[in-house]
Protein backbone atom coordinates (compact mmCIF):
# COMPACT_ATOMS: atom_id res chain seq x y z
CA UNK A 1 0.00 0.00 0.00
CA UNK A 2 2.98 1.94 0.09
CA UNK A 3 2.81 3.45 -3.56
CA UNK A 4 -0.68 4.89 -2.13
CA UNK A 5 0.12 6.88 0.92
CA UNK A 6 0.03 10.36 -0.52
CA UNK A 7 -3.81 9.63 -1.53
CA UNK A 8 -6.78 10.54 0.66
CA UNK A 9 -8.99 8.05 1.26
CA UNK A 10 -11.41 9.11 -0.59
CA UNK A 11 -9.23 9.25 -3.40
CA UNK A 12 -7.44 5.90 -3.00
CA UNK A 13 -11.34 4.17 -2.71
CA UNK A 14 -12.22 6.08 -6.25
CA UNK A 15 -8.88 4.68 -7.97
CA UNK A 16 -10.18 0.81 -6.82
CA UNK A 17 -13.26 1.64 -7.69
CA UNK A 18 -12.93 2.62 -11.29
CA UNK A 19 -9.96 0.26 -11.60
CA UNK A 20 -12.60 -2.56 -10.23
CA UNK A 21 -14.76 -1.18 -12.69
CA UNK A 22 -12.51 -1.43 -15.81
CA UNK A 23 -11.77 -4.68 -14.83
CA UNK A 24 -7.92 -4.09 -14.10
CA UNK A 25 -7.56 -4.96 -10.90
CA UNK A 26 -8.36 -8.76 -9.57
CA UNK A 27 -11.62 -8.75 -7.54
CA UNK A 28 -9.72 -10.16 -4.02
CA UNK A 29 -7.13 -7.48 -4.67
CA UNK A 30 -9.89 -4.72 -4.52
CA UNK A 31 -11.41 -6.58 -1.92
CA UNK A 32 -8.78 -6.28 0.24
CA UNK A 33 -8.10 -2.50 -0.82
CA UNK A 34 -11.23 -2.04 -0.09
CA UNK A 35 -11.36 -3.10 3.20
CA UNK A 36 -7.77 -1.86 3.54
CA UNK A 37 -9.11 1.17 3.17
CA UNK A 38 -12.04 0.74 5.56
CA UNK A 39 -14.80 1.24 3.87
CA UNK A 40 -18.11 -0.83 5.30
CA UNK A 41 -19.34 -3.83 3.05
CA UNK A 42 -23.01 -1.35 2.85
CA UNK A 43 -20.79 0.71 0.80
CA UNK A 44 -19.17 -1.54 -1.48
CA UNK A 45 -22.73 -3.30 -1.52
CA UNK A 46 -23.83 -0.30 -3.15
CA UNK A 47 -21.06 1.60 -5.12
CA UNK A 48 -20.83 2.27 -8.95
CA UNK A 49 -22.30 -0.44 -11.05
CA UNK A 50 -19.19 -2.36 -12.61
CA UNK A 51 -20.69 -2.89 -15.77
CA UNK A 52 -24.00 -2.81 -17.92
CA UNK A 53 -25.34 -5.54 -20.06
CA UNK A 54 -27.40 -9.04 -21.30
CA UNK A 55 -25.95 -12.53 -19.28
CA UNK A 56 -27.20 -15.82 -19.22
CA UNK A 57 -25.60 -16.60 -15.46
CA UNK A 58 -24.53 -20.41 -15.42
CA UNK A 59 -22.85 -20.39 -11.75
CA UNK A 60 -25.24 -21.59 -9.96
CA UNK A 61 -24.73 -23.28 -6.46
CA UNK A 62 -27.79 -25.67 -5.84
CA UNK A 63 -30.68 -25.98 -7.94
CA UNK A 64 -33.23 -23.16 -8.91
CA UNK A 65 -36.32 -24.49 -8.50
CA UNK A 66 -37.81 -25.04 -12.10
CA UNK A 67 -41.57 -23.77 -11.16
CA UNK A 68 -40.33 -20.32 -10.53
CA UNK A 69 -40.79 -18.54 -13.61
CA UNK A 70 -41.05 -14.88 -13.78
CA UNK A 71 -38.83 -11.88 -13.24
CA UNK A 72 -37.11 -10.04 -10.36
CA UNK A 73 -37.08 -6.63 -11.53
CA UNK A 74 -34.93 -3.82 -8.93
CA UNK A 75 -33.87 -0.83 -9.11
CA UNK A 76 -30.90 1.37 -7.31
CA UNK A 77 -28.72 4.52 -7.14
CA UNK A 78 -26.00 3.22 -9.80
CA UNK A 79 -22.92 4.92 -8.79
CA UNK A 80 -21.20 7.19 -6.23
CA UNK A 81 -19.39 9.58 -7.94
CA UNK A 82 -20.41 11.81 -11.00
CA UNK A 83 -17.74 12.89 -13.11
CA UNK A 84 -15.09 13.30 -10.18
CA UNK A 85 -17.88 14.72 -8.12
CA UNK A 86 -18.18 11.97 -4.91
CA UNK A 87 -22.14 11.68 -3.93
CA UNK A 88 -22.50 11.72 -0.33
CA UNK A 89 -25.89 10.16 0.35
CA UNK A 90 -26.93 6.59 0.32
CA UNK A 91 -29.76 7.77 -2.02
CA UNK A 92 -27.50 9.16 -4.56
CA UNK A 93 -26.90 8.06 -8.02
CA UNK A 94 -28.74 7.21 -11.25
CA UNK A 95 -30.95 4.87 -11.56
CA UNK A 96 -29.65 1.61 -12.39
CA UNK A 97 -31.80 -1.15 -13.13
CA UNK A 98 -31.84 -4.89 -13.46
CA UNK A 99 -34.26 -7.65 -14.50
CA UNK A 100 -33.31 -11.21 -13.01
CA UNK A 101 -35.07 -13.66 -14.92
CA UNK A 102 -35.82 -17.63 -14.35
CA UNK A 103 -37.45 -19.90 -17.02
CA UNK A 104 -37.34 -23.47 -16.23
CA UNK A 105 -34.02 -23.17 -14.21
CA UNK A 106 -32.08 -21.16 -16.04
CA UNK A 107 -31.59 -17.77 -15.01
CA UNK A 108 -30.20 -14.53 -17.33
CA UNK A 109 -29.63 -10.74 -16.09
CA UNK A 110 -29.99 -7.51 -17.88
CA UNK A 111 -28.90 -4.81 -16.13
CA UNK A 112 -28.23 -1.07 -17.47
CA UNK A 113 -28.46 2.68 -16.51
CA UNK A 114 -31.57 4.39 -17.57
CA UNK A 115 -30.96 6.94 -20.04
CA UNK A 116 -33.15 9.34 -18.44
CA UNK A 117 -32.86 13.34 -20.31
CA UNK A 118 -30.93 14.45 -17.43
CA UNK A 119 -28.07 11.39 -17.03
CA UNK A 120 -27.81 11.84 -21.08
CA UNK A 121 -27.18 15.55 -20.70
CA UNK A 122 -24.30 14.90 -18.03
CA UNK A 123 -23.08 12.11 -19.88
CA UNK A 124 -22.73 14.18 -23.20
CA UNK A 125 -21.29 16.85 -21.58
CA UNK A 126 -19.11 14.74 -18.82
CA UNK A 127 -19.92 16.98 -15.88
CA UNK A 128 -21.99 16.87 -13.24
CA UNK A 129 -24.98 19.23 -14.03
CA UNK A 130 -27.54 18.19 -11.44
CA UNK A 131 -27.74 18.39 -7.71
CA UNK A 132 -28.19 14.89 -6.59
CA UNK A 133 -30.56 14.38 -3.56
CA UNK A 134 -27.66 14.70 -0.63
CA UNK A 135 -25.04 15.99 -3.09
CA UNK A 136 -24.38 19.80 -4.54
CA UNK A 137 -23.48 19.81 -8.26
CA UNK A 138 -20.03 22.24 -8.72
CA UNK A 139 -20.29 25.78 -10.11
CA UNK A 140 -21.65 25.28 -13.84
CA UNK A 141 -20.39 28.15 -16.12
CA UNK A 142 -23.04 31.50 -16.89
CA UNK A 143 -26.53 30.24 -18.20
CA UNK A 144 -27.13 27.42 -15.65
CA UNK A 145 -29.77 28.53 -13.18
CA UNK A 146 -28.35 25.67 -10.72
CA UNK A 147 -31.30 26.49 -8.01
CA UNK A 148 -33.77 24.37 -9.22
CA UNK A 149 -31.94 21.57 -11.33
CA UNK A 150 -32.84 18.33 -9.26
CA UNK A 151 -33.21 14.80 -10.76
CA UNK A 152 -35.97 12.88 -11.08
CA UNK A 153 -34.00 9.58 -10.95
CA UNK A 154 -36.48 6.50 -10.20
CA UNK A 155 -33.79 4.62 -8.46
CA UNK A 156 -35.81 3.66 -5.61
CA UNK A 157 -38.57 0.99 -6.73
CA UNK A 158 -40.23 -0.36 -9.98
CA UNK A 159 -43.86 -1.39 -10.50
CA UNK A 160 -45.98 -2.81 -13.14
CA UNK A 161 -49.40 -1.01 -13.03
CA UNK A 162 -51.82 -0.71 -16.13
CA UNK A 163 -49.51 -2.84 -18.29
CA UNK A 164 -46.65 0.12 -17.51
CA UNK A 165 -43.41 -0.36 -15.95
CA UNK A 166 -43.01 2.47 -13.07
CA UNK A 167 -39.69 3.78 -12.01
CA UNK A 168 -40.36 5.77 -8.69
CA UNK A 169 -38.27 8.14 -7.15
CA UNK A 170 -40.78 10.29 -4.73
CA UNK A 171 -38.53 13.03 -6.49
CA UNK A 172 -41.12 13.58 -9.09
CA UNK A 173 -43.74 11.71 -11.05
CA UNK A 174 -43.50 7.90 -12.28
CA UNK A 175 -40.58 7.00 -15.43
CA UNK A 176 -42.33 4.69 -17.92
CA UNK A 177 -39.31 2.50 -19.00
CA UNK A 178 -39.67 -0.07 -21.58
CA UNK A 179 -39.34 -3.65 -20.09
CA UNK A 180 -37.50 -4.77 -23.28
CA UNK A 181 -34.53 -2.69 -22.89
CA UNK A 182 -34.85 -1.45 -19.79
CA UNK A 183 -34.82 1.85 -21.46
CA UNK A 184 -36.32 5.24 -20.88
CA UNK A 185 -39.80 5.96 -22.36
CA UNK A 186 -41.39 9.27 -20.59
CA UNK A 187 -42.61 10.30 -17.32
CA UNK A 188 -45.86 9.41 -16.77
CA UNK A 189 -49.08 11.23 -15.44
CA UNK A 190 -51.47 8.76 -15.37
CA UNK A 191 -53.31 10.17 -18.36
CA UNK A 192 -53.26 13.71 -16.69
CA UNK A 193 -54.54 12.83 -13.45
CA UNK A 194 -51.61 13.23 -11.51
CA UNK A 195 -50.88 17.27 -11.06
CA UNK A 196 -47.36 18.53 -11.64
CA UNK A 197 -46.85 20.01 -7.92
CA UNK A 198 -48.00 16.87 -6.53
CA UNK A 199 -44.49 14.07 -6.61
CA UNK A 200 -45.39 10.49 -6.20
CA UNK A 201 -44.73 7.81 -3.65
CA UNK A 202 -41.88 4.98 -4.02
CA UNK A 203 -44.46 2.89 -2.47
CA UNK A 204 -47.94 2.74 -3.04
CA UNK A 205 -49.93 -0.04 -2.46
CA UNK A 206 -52.40 -2.32 -4.05
CA UNK A 207 -55.42 -3.76 -2.75
CA UNK A 208 -55.71 -7.15 -3.73
CA UNK A 209 -59.23 -7.93 -3.23
CA UNK A 210 -60.47 -5.09 -5.38
CA UNK A 211 -57.02 -4.83 -7.55
CA UNK A 212 -57.03 -1.10 -7.59
CA UNK A 213 -53.78 0.81 -5.72
CA UNK A 214 -53.24 3.23 -3.59
CA UNK A 215 -50.71 6.55 -3.58
CA UNK A 216 -50.40 9.69 -2.27
CA UNK A 217 -47.52 12.88 -2.65
CA UNK A 218 -46.67 15.95 -0.48
CA UNK A 219 -48.51 18.61 -2.75
CA UNK A 220 -45.68 21.82 -3.48
CA UNK A 221 -45.36 25.32 -3.27
CA UNK A 222 -48.66 27.17 -1.96
CA UNK A 223 -50.57 24.95 -0.02
CA UNK A 224 -48.97 21.91 1.11
CA UNK A 225 -51.20 19.39 1.52
CA UNK A 226 -50.37 15.33 1.88
CA UNK A 227 -52.71 14.20 -1.60
CA UNK A 228 -53.72 10.96 -1.17
CA UNK A 229 -55.19 8.94 -4.78
CA UNK A 230 -56.90 5.75 -5.37
CA UNK A 231 -55.54 4.54 -8.78
CA UNK A 232 -58.25 3.35 -10.14
CA UNK A 233 -58.34 0.37 -12.72
CA UNK A 234 -58.59 2.26 -16.14
CA UNK A 235 -55.06 3.46 -14.68
CA UNK A 236 -56.03 7.18 -13.64
CA UNK A 237 -55.83 8.54 -10.12
CA UNK A 238 -59.06 9.75 -8.30
CA UNK A 239 -58.09 12.23 -5.64
CA UNK A 240 -59.49 11.21 -2.41
CA UNK A 241 -58.06 14.03 -0.05
CA UNK A 242 -56.16 16.74 0.05
CA UNK A 243 -54.72 17.25 3.83
CA UNK A 244 -53.25 20.41 4.56
CA UNK A 245 -49.52 20.40 5.95
CA UNK A 246 -47.95 23.28 7.89
CA UNK A 247 -44.46 21.76 6.70
CA UNK A 248 -43.15 19.72 3.40
CA UNK A 249 -43.11 16.84 5.61
CA UNK A 250 -41.22 13.64 4.26
CA UNK A 251 -43.14 10.67 4.38
CA UNK A 252 -41.84 7.59 2.41
CA UNK A 253 -44.41 4.88 2.98
CA UNK A 254 -47.95 3.88 3.60
CA UNK A 255 -50.22 1.06 4.92
CA UNK A 256 -53.31 -0.39 3.61
CA UNK A 257 -55.94 -2.46 5.65
CA UNK A 258 -59.64 -3.62 4.58
CA UNK A 259 -60.71 -0.15 5.09
CA UNK A 260 -58.60 2.26 5.88
CA UNK A 261 -55.40 3.94 4.62
CA UNK A 262 -52.80 4.48 7.42
CA UNK A 263 -49.64 7.25 7.69
CA UNK A 264 -47.11 7.29 10.22
CA UNK A 265 -45.57 11.12 9.27
CA UNK A 266 -41.97 11.36 11.64
CA UNK A 267 -41.37 14.96 12.49
CA UNK A 268 -39.42 15.38 9.08
CA UNK A 269 -39.62 17.92 7.10
CA UNK A 270 -37.44 20.17 4.42
CA UNK A 271 -36.77 23.71 5.33
CA UNK A 272 -38.03 24.76 2.48
CA UNK A 273 -35.91 28.21 1.90
CA UNK A 274 -33.38 26.47 2.88
CA UNK A 275 -33.31 23.85 0.60
CA UNK A 276 -34.71 26.82 -2.51
CA UNK A 277 -31.28 28.51 -1.63
CA UNK A 278 -29.40 26.19 -4.14
CA UNK A 279 -26.42 26.32 -1.33
CA UNK A 280 -26.90 23.09 -0.11
CA UNK A 281 -28.74 19.86 -1.53
CA UNK A 282 -32.09 18.81 -0.29
CA UNK A 283 -31.64 16.29 2.02
CA UNK A 284 -29.40 18.89 4.15
CA UNK A 285 -32.42 21.08 4.25
CA UNK A 286 -34.27 18.22 5.93
CA UNK A 287 -34.52 18.50 9.48
CA UNK A 288 -35.77 15.82 12.56
CA UNK A 289 -37.97 17.71 15.12
CA UNK A 290 -37.26 16.07 18.34
CA UNK A 291 -39.81 17.71 20.22
CA UNK A 292 -42.24 17.28 17.37
CA UNK A 293 -45.01 14.68 17.79
CA UNK A 294 -44.88 11.24 14.91
CA UNK A 295 -48.04 11.69 13.40
CA UNK A 296 -50.85 8.62 12.94
CA UNK A 297 -53.22 9.71 9.94
CA UNK A 298 -55.93 7.20 9.24
CA UNK A 299 -57.63 7.46 6.01
CA UNK A 300 -61.40 5.72 4.84
CA UNK A 301 -60.03 3.96 1.66
CA UNK A 302 -63.86 5.35 0.25
CA UNK A 303 -62.53 9.01 0.72
CA UNK A 304 -65.28 9.42 3.39
CA UNK A 305 -65.31 10.91 7.03
CA UNK A 306 -62.78 13.18 8.86
CA UNK A 307 -59.25 11.94 9.47
CA UNK A 308 -57.91 10.29 12.58
CA UNK A 309 -54.71 11.65 13.95
CA UNK A 310 -53.00 10.41 16.56
CA UNK A 311 -49.84 11.67 18.09
CA UNK A 312 -46.67 9.78 19.18
CA UNK A 313 -43.02 10.62 20.71
CA UNK A 314 -40.57 11.76 17.96
CA UNK A 315 -39.41 8.91 15.90
CA UNK A 316 -37.98 8.13 12.57
CA UNK A 317 -39.74 5.90 9.86
CA UNK A 318 -38.81 5.05 6.53
CA UNK A 319 -41.45 1.54 6.21
CA UNK A 320 -44.36 -0.23 7.63
CA UNK A 321 -45.14 -3.46 7.05
CA UNK A 322 -48.97 -4.87 6.84
CA UNK A 323 -52.02 -3.50 8.20
CA UNK A 324 -55.57 -5.49 9.43
CA UNK A 325 -58.32 -4.87 10.75
CA UNK A 326 -59.94 -7.24 13.41
CA UNK A 327 -62.69 -6.59 16.33
CA UNK A 328 -63.24 -2.55 15.47
CA UNK A 329 -59.48 -2.46 16.14
CA UNK A 330 -56.93 -1.57 13.37
CA UNK A 331 -53.26 -3.37 13.80
CA UNK A 332 -50.10 -2.09 11.91
CA UNK A 333 -46.88 -2.50 11.57
CA UNK A 334 -44.33 0.06 11.43
CA UNK A 335 -40.61 0.43 11.92
CA UNK A 336 -39.65 3.51 14.37
CA UNK A 337 -36.37 4.76 15.15
CA UNK A 338 -36.14 6.98 18.27
CA UNK A 339 -34.37 9.46 17.06
CA UNK A 340 -33.05 10.65 13.34
CA UNK A 341 -29.64 9.45 13.50
CA UNK A 342 -30.67 7.07 10.43
CA UNK A 343 -30.95 10.26 8.60
CA UNK A 344 -27.81 11.74 9.29
CA UNK A 345 -26.67 7.69 7.82
CA UNK A 346 -27.93 7.83 4.93
CA UNK A 347 -26.62 11.27 4.20
CA UNK A 348 -22.85 10.28 4.88
CA UNK A 349 -22.44 7.32 3.44
CA UNK A 350 -19.53 8.28 1.72
CA UNK A 351 -17.60 9.42 5.04
CA UNK A 352 -14.77 7.30 5.70
CA UNK A 353 -16.09 6.60 9.06
CA UNK A 354 -19.96 5.56 9.05
CA UNK A 355 -22.25 6.97 11.65
CA UNK A 356 -23.48 5.12 14.03
CA UNK A 357 -27.76 4.36 13.63
CA UNK A 358 -29.50 3.97 17.11
CA UNK A 359 -31.20 1.16 16.64
CA UNK A 360 -35.02 1.14 15.53
CA UNK A 361 -37.77 -1.69 16.43
CA UNK A 362 -40.46 -3.50 14.35
CA UNK A 363 -43.31 -1.88 16.32
CA UNK A 364 -46.78 -3.18 16.57
CA UNK A 365 -49.20 -0.43 17.08
CA UNK A 366 -53.34 -0.66 17.39
CA UNK A 367 -55.72 1.67 17.64
CA UNK A 368 -58.86 2.09 18.81
CA UNK A 369 -61.22 2.99 15.86
CA UNK A 370 -64.59 4.12 16.82
CA UNK A 371 -62.34 6.02 19.80
CA UNK A 372 -59.70 7.25 17.36
CA UNK A 373 -57.21 6.04 20.10
CA UNK A 374 -53.86 4.16 19.96
CA UNK A 375 -54.77 1.09 22.60
CA UNK A 376 -51.14 -0.57 22.46
CA UNK A 377 -47.80 -0.18 20.88
CA UNK A 378 -45.49 -3.14 21.17
CA UNK A 379 -41.95 -3.60 20.41
CA UNK A 380 -41.23 -6.94 18.40
CA UNK A 381 -37.50 -6.65 17.07
CA UNK A 382 -34.62 -4.89 16.77
CA UNK A 383 -32.94 -3.55 14.03
CA UNK A 384 -34.83 -4.72 11.20
CA UNK A 385 -35.37 -2.97 7.73
CA UNK A 386 -37.02 -3.50 4.19
CA UNK A 387 -40.16 -5.39 5.13
CA UNK A 388 -42.17 -7.54 2.80
CA UNK A 389 -44.75 -10.02 3.03
CA UNK A 390 -46.66 -11.78 1.08
CA UNK A 391 -49.02 -9.34 -1.13
CA UNK A 392 -51.73 -11.62 -1.66
CA UNK A 393 -52.88 -10.72 2.11
CA UNK A 394 -52.15 -7.24 1.87
CA UNK A 395 -54.71 -5.43 4.53
CA UNK A 396 -55.70 -8.51 6.30
CA UNK A 397 -53.50 -10.74 8.13
CA UNK A 398 -50.61 -12.35 7.58
CA UNK A 399 -48.92 -14.40 10.30
CA UNK A 400 -44.98 -13.36 8.41
CA UNK A 401 -43.44 -10.95 7.46
CA UNK A 402 -39.79 -10.52 6.11
CA UNK A 403 -37.29 -8.21 7.06
CA UNK A 404 -33.20 -7.12 6.40
CA UNK A 405 -31.89 -7.64 10.50
CA UNK A 406 -28.85 -5.32 10.86
CA UNK A 407 -25.86 -6.40 13.01
CA UNK A 408 -24.86 -3.64 14.53
CA UNK A 409 -26.21 -0.70 12.02
CA UNK A 410 -26.85 0.40 8.27
CA UNK A 411 -22.93 -0.25 7.26
CA UNK A 412 -22.40 -3.44 8.46
CA UNK A 413 -23.70 -7.22 7.44
CA UNK A 414 -26.95 -7.43 6.86
CA UNK A 415 -29.28 -10.54 7.29
CA UNK A 416 -32.05 -11.89 6.66
CA UNK A 417 -35.03 -12.23 8.87
CA UNK A 418 -38.70 -13.95 8.91
CA UNK A 419 -40.77 -13.11 11.87
CA UNK A 420 -43.92 -14.84 12.76
CA UNK A 421 -45.95 -12.12 14.23
CA UNK A 422 -48.33 -14.59 15.97
CA UNK A 423 -46.00 -16.52 17.57
CA UNK A 424 -43.69 -13.32 18.36
CA UNK A 425 -40.40 -14.98 17.16
CA UNK A 426 -38.26 -14.55 14.38
CA UNK A 427 -35.56 -17.27 12.42
CA UNK A 428 -32.77 -15.46 11.25
CA UNK A 429 -30.23 -16.21 8.19
CA UNK A 430 -26.74 -14.16 8.93
CA UNK A 431 -25.13 -14.07 5.82
CA UNK A 432 -21.29 -15.71 5.37
CA UNK A 433 -18.22 -13.49 6.62
CA UNK A 434 -17.67 -11.11 3.65
CA UNK A 435 -21.47 -10.94 2.60
CA UNK A 436 -24.61 -9.27 2.45
CA UNK A 437 -28.36 -9.02 1.85
CA UNK A 438 -30.81 -6.62 0.38
CA UNK A 439 -34.28 -6.87 0.47
CA UNK A 440 -36.20 -9.84 0.04
CA UNK A 441 -39.33 -10.27 -2.08
CA UNK A 442 -41.71 -13.41 -1.68
CA UNK A 443 -43.12 -15.52 -4.19
CA UNK A 444 -45.82 -17.65 -4.11
CA UNK A 445 -45.00 -20.56 -5.17
CA UNK A 446 -47.61 -21.80 -8.35
CA UNK A 447 -50.81 -23.46 -7.32
CA UNK A 448 -49.81 -22.99 -3.60
CA UNK A 449 -52.18 -20.65 -1.20
CA UNK A 450 -50.77 -21.24 2.16
CA UNK A 451 -48.85 -17.94 3.76
CA UNK A 452 -45.65 -19.06 3.03
CA UNK A 453 -45.23 -21.47 0.61
CA UNK A 454 -42.87 -20.30 -1.96
CA UNK A 455 -39.68 -18.67 -2.26
CA UNK A 456 -37.62 -15.82 -0.87
CA UNK A 457 -35.54 -14.11 -3.57
CA UNK A 458 -32.95 -11.81 -2.00
CA UNK A 459 -29.98 -9.95 -3.89
CA UNK A 460 -26.67 -10.13 -1.74
CA UNK A 461 -23.12 -9.03 -2.28
CA UNK A 462 -19.59 -10.96 -1.77
CA UNK A 463 -16.81 -8.68 -1.32
CA UNK A 464 -14.83 -11.41 -1.74
CA UNK A 465 -15.67 -12.35 -5.23
CA UNK A 466 -16.28 -8.47 -5.38
CA UNK A 467 -20.08 -9.67 -6.96
CA UNK A 468 -23.46 -9.41 -6.26
CA UNK A 469 -25.56 -12.75 -6.32
CA UNK A 470 -29.40 -13.56 -6.02
CA UNK A 471 -29.92 -16.07 -3.00
CA UNK A 472 -33.34 -17.76 -3.74
CA UNK A 473 -34.60 -19.97 -0.04
CA UNK A 474 -38.11 -21.69 0.76
CA UNK A 475 -39.88 -19.34 2.27
CA UNK A 476 -41.57 -21.99 4.67
CA UNK A 477 -38.40 -23.76 6.12
CA UNK A 478 -35.97 -20.55 5.16
CA UNK A 479 -33.79 -23.69 3.58
CA UNK A 480 -31.23 -22.33 0.65
CA UNK A 481 -32.63 -23.35 -2.55
CA UNK A 482 -29.99 -21.47 -5.21
CA UNK A 483 -27.29 -18.83 -5.16
CA UNK A 484 -26.81 -17.42 -8.99
CA UNK A 485 -23.59 -15.21 -9.28
CA UNK A 486 -24.21 -12.41 -11.47
CA UNK A 487 -20.88 -12.15 -12.63
CA UNK A 488 -20.69 -8.56 -11.96
CA UNK A 489 -20.78 -6.27 -9.11
CA UNK A 490 -23.80 -4.07 -9.09
CA UNK A 491 -25.48 -1.95 -6.67
CA UNK A 492 -28.06 -3.84 -3.87
CA UNK A 493 -30.53 -0.58 -4.12
CA UNK A 494 -33.55 -0.82 -1.93
CA UNK A 495 -36.75 -2.49 -3.54
CA UNK A 496 -37.82 -4.48 -6.39
CA UNK A 497 -40.73 -6.51 -7.54
CA UNK A 498 -41.26 -9.95 -9.31
CA UNK A 499 -43.82 -10.37 -11.78
CA UNK A 500 -44.52 -13.51 -14.36
CA UNK A 501 -44.38 -12.43 -18.53
CA UNK A 502 -42.48 -9.07 -18.44
CA UNK A 503 -41.03 -8.90 -21.99
CA UNK A 504 -37.32 -9.78 -22.27
FE1 LIG B 1 -38.49 2.46 0.58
Amino acid sequence: MNHFSGMTRREFARLIGTASALGVLEPQLVTMALADNKRSLNYLANRTAGAEGNWELKKIEGKVPKALNGTLIRTAPGQKETFGVPLQHLFDGDAYLSKLTFREGKVSLQARFLDTPQRVEEQQQKRMLYNEVGTLAPSLPEGYNRKYRGKNQPSVNIIRWDGRYLGLSEGGPPVEIDPNTLGYKSEWNFYGTLPGDVPFTAHPKFDPVTGEGYAYGIKRGMGLALTVFRMEKDGKLKQLYSLPQPQYFMVHDMLLSKDHLIFVMPPVWVEVAKAMSGKVAPFQALRFGDEMPTKIVILRKDGTGKPITINQPANMVFHNGNAFEKDGKLQFDSILSPDGSVLKAVGSFDAAEPVKTTPNHLTRLTVDLAKGELVSRNELEAEVEFPRFDERLGGTEARYLYTGGFNGGLSEATAIVKHDLHRRTSKKIQPAKGRTYAESVFVPQPGKISEDQGWLLTLGYDANQDQTFLEIRDAATMDFQARVWAGIHYPLGFHGNFYANVPS
